[in-house]
């Protein structure tokens, strides 16, 4: 079991999110295309590295983004459509690449805002209403609710599910569950910027469990990669000014399960009809039934009652719509960063959310006026570019 697991993991728990079924690596519309922009320093690169084609639906985006082509014969279709390419079908192919990378810049932005407003409120909510566990369920609930009345009204097509793929989607919920709880856990009690910097440490996980759980080796320049992710991570953690072990160890722990939310999702979702969007609906509502019994065990209807009402004394009744803003929000941006993920390379995927998270600090540290100190900010540019250089690494 363990060997499968490994083989199916490969080049995959580098990035933060499960793989929807229908994700593909190389968009077979594209296949057909000469994407190609330059086949000379392409063939050169081959040459000289042996490593295969790179082909790319959404070459030129961002910093070196690029999918790797595993499939010999498509490697050999490409040259090919390159060395016939005409000029009027390199004039559609930019066309069509143009038009896509716009719409991946447009998923990257309305990712990314979604995210930093998710946060805030979150936050808001949080300092109010230091209740985690409820408003970790509220978040499932309310995107529950969102994508069940789109179904009802046909505002989104529900998708065709059995028993065998709730089976396999049972542990992915899982570990989102646990991902989810211990991110809110942590920013309860610690700084949103000090949860990102620490959730910036993610790839660290992936490498570690790959490589002592389930036996992958790397080469070494991704071992070499992590240490500038640790080591940041270990910066802004020790110089932390408002520093707690349950915010830190809630970061950590969430960094863990997502890592295994990845390997499950690659492993189990293999052959499902299903797109990025109902998939992650589908774990919404699965994770929210696996969580809500944990969330009555842990805070309960009383404790709830008591908080609620010291919220809304101290807040208002604006204090409402912050909790209805932090749940439609989380929904929306991991809706839309699902949606992105059926257009995008995993490692685009891993830059977007690293890059998600500099927005999340950056921001988060302005509009709360979290104090950092030089040394504190200097560990989280750190761990930060840390995880570029394992991006590269991995490729
Ligand atoms: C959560 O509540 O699930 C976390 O905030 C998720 O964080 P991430 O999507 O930035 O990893």
């Amino acid at each position: 079991m363990i060997s499968s697991i490994k083989q199916s993991t490969n080049s995959f728990t580098h990035y933060s999110r499960p793989l929807p079924r229908n994700h593909s690596r190389l968009n077979p519309q594209i296949q057909s295309l000469p994407t190609i922009s330059n086949p000379k320093q392409t063939l050169t690169h081959k040459i000289f590295t042996q490593k295969p084609l790179i082909v790319s639906s959404i070459e030129g985006f961002g910093p070196k983004l690029r999918t790797q082509n595993r499939n010999p014969s498509i490697e050999c279709n490409a040259y090919g459509a390159a060395d016939r390419s005409q000029p009027i079908d390199i004039a559609l192919t930019e066309k069509s690449e143009a038009a896509k990378r716009a719409k991946i810049g447009v998923y990257f932005a309305i990712w990314w805002s979604l995210n930093v407003v998710f946060n805030i409120y979150n936050k808001k909510v949080l300092n109010a209403f230091p209740y985690p566990w409820l408003t970790s369920t509220l978040s499932l609930a309310v995107g529950s609710l969102i994508m069940l009345v789109s179904w009802g009204a046909r505002i989104a097509e529900a998708p065709k599910t059995d028993l065998e793929f709730w089976k396999r989607l049972f542990p992915v919920a899982v570990a989102h569950t646990i991902g989810h709880v211990a991110a809110t856990v942590s920013m309860s009690k610690v700084a949103v910027s000090f949860t990102h910097i620490i959730k910036s440490g993610e790839p660290a996980f992936s490498v570690l469990v790959s490589r002592f759980l389930l036996g992958e080796s790397f080469p070494a320049s991704v071992y070499l990669s992590l240490l500038p992710i640790i080591g940041g991570c270990a910066l802004s953690a020790v110089t932390e000014l408002n520093f707690n072990m349950i915010g830190f160890m809630g970061a950590m722990i969430s960094n863990l399960a997502f890592v295994f939310r990845n390997i499950f999702s690659k492993r189990g979702m293999k052959g499902m009809a299903v797109s990025g969007m109902n998939y992650y609906a589908c774990l919404s509502m699965l994770s929210l039934l696996i969580l809500t019994p944990f969330a009555i065990a842990v805070e309960g209807p009383q404790m709830w009652a008591a908080g609620w009402q010291t919220a809304l004394a101290q807040i208002g009744p604006n204090f409402v719509w912050w909790v209805v803003a932090q749940s439609v929000f989380y929904h929306l941006y991991n809706q839309v960063s699902y949606m992105s993920l059926d257009q995008i390379s995993p490692l685009t995927f891993s830059i977007g959310n690293t890059m998600k998270r500099i927005s999340v600090i950056v921001s988060s540290i302005i509009i709360f006026h979290t104090p950092v100190q030089p040394i504190n900010a200097l560990g989280a540019a750190i761990a930060i570019l840390g995880t570029f250089l394992y991006s590269q690494a991995k490729q």
